[in-house]
């Protein structure tokens, strides 16, 4: 733990599971040299077309290590959310010396962003981390306001792989049942009909919808380039969404709430009004010092450790 010793640590209230990648070297052991050129390239590809690249204030949740943060230096605030101190500190070695970077640590259940605040919202490689998926999308529901778009990534258990594997007797779980599939713990796959129903609950209004990672296969990479691979599968990813058969969907979708943007500015002396205390839900934090936050309502204290604001446990 970096935080100061002299100071009480009082933990996240969420009993939520979290996939832990605190300590992990995600970046090394899962993109760099692993012939995943085609899937990240993919993803920039259809993001880059279907975002917004400019705007005020974006944020990505599950950030890791700020993999996709190139795509969104047109925006005057970038914010960087993750549960791991140490993939957002992979990302402050990148971005910490551009200002309009903000990193957060923090748990999407009880995600520390103030309601409304997000004109856009990217959320990639994460859902099928997620044991409770309602929980999630209710709190992403609630940073947005009525003009902002969010894109969000699942992964989709009803894929061309999972249905052959099914069908040949390789697989217990069957891809057409709507309920998800934890294959490996706290690894899940997701059924589009099941996702949609969790979207609608929750105030998600679906605008688009996009199937990715058709080409997710080893010996196909091995003989096309990822720039080829990509080029023609630009050109169905959106008319393969109506039904998605990849391992990846992605939607797009608008809050049905008509909720005002949070006025928020975005220089430095604006970040109290940002965030939303996790223990007791008031967005009503004051600076008390530079790095330090008190919550007016609850009283905890969260602070700015290495650049990271860290909602993972307060200092006092
Ligand atoms: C597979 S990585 C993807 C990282 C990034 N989105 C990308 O595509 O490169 C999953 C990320 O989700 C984050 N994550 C998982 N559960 C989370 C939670 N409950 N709250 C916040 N982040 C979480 C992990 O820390 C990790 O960085
Ligand atoms: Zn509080």
């Amino acid at each position: 733990m970096t935080i100061d010793k002299q100071t009480t640590v009082t933990k996240a209230t969420s009993p939520i599971p979290v996939m832990d990648y605190e300590g992990s070297n995600y970046r090394q052991a899962f993109w760099e040299g692993q012939g995943r050129e085609y899937e990240d390239l993919v993803e920039r590809v259809v993001l880059k077309q279907i975002m917004p690249l400019s705007g005020r204030r974006i944020a990505e949740i599950g950030a890791g290590f700020g993999r996709l943060a190139d795509l969104y230096t047109g925006y005057e605030q970038i914010i960087l959310f993750d549960y791991s101190r140490t993939l957002l500190a992979d990302a402050v070695a990148r971005w910490g010396s551009d200002p309009r970077f903000v990193f957060v640590a923090g748990n999407i259940y009880e995600l520390p962003l103030a309601s409304g605040t997000l004109d856009t919202l990217i959320m990639l490689r994460v859902m099928h981390h997620l044991a409770d998926v309602p929980t999630a999308i209710k709190q992403l529901e609630r940073v947005l306001h009525r003009q902002s778009l969010a894109l969000i990534e699942y992964a989709n258990k009803r894929n061309i792989k999972s249905i052959g594997r099914w069908a040949l007797q390789q697989q217990e779980w069957s891809p057409f049942e709507p309920q998800p599939v934890e294959f490996v713990k706290l690894n899940y796959d997701f059924h589009p009909k099941w996702m949609e129903a969790q979207f609608a609950k929750s105030g998600l209004a679906i605008e688009r919808r996009f199937a990715l990672s058709h080409f997710r296969l080893p010996l196909l990479k091995r003989l096309i380039s990822a720039e080829k691979l990509v080029k023609i599968e630009q050109s169905f990813v959106e008319f393969s969404g109506r039904f998605p058969l990849a391992p990846s969907a992605l939607v797009t979708a608008r809050s049905s709430h008509p909720r005002v943007a949070h006025s928020v500015g975005v220089d430095r002396q604006s970040v109290a009004m940002l965030f939303r205390c996790p223990q007791c839900g008031a967005e009503a934090f004051t600076q008390i010092v530079v790095d330090r936050l008190q919550c007016t309502a609850c009283n905890h204290v969260y602070q700015q450790h290495n650049q990271i604001w860290d909602f993972k446990e307060a200092v006092q």
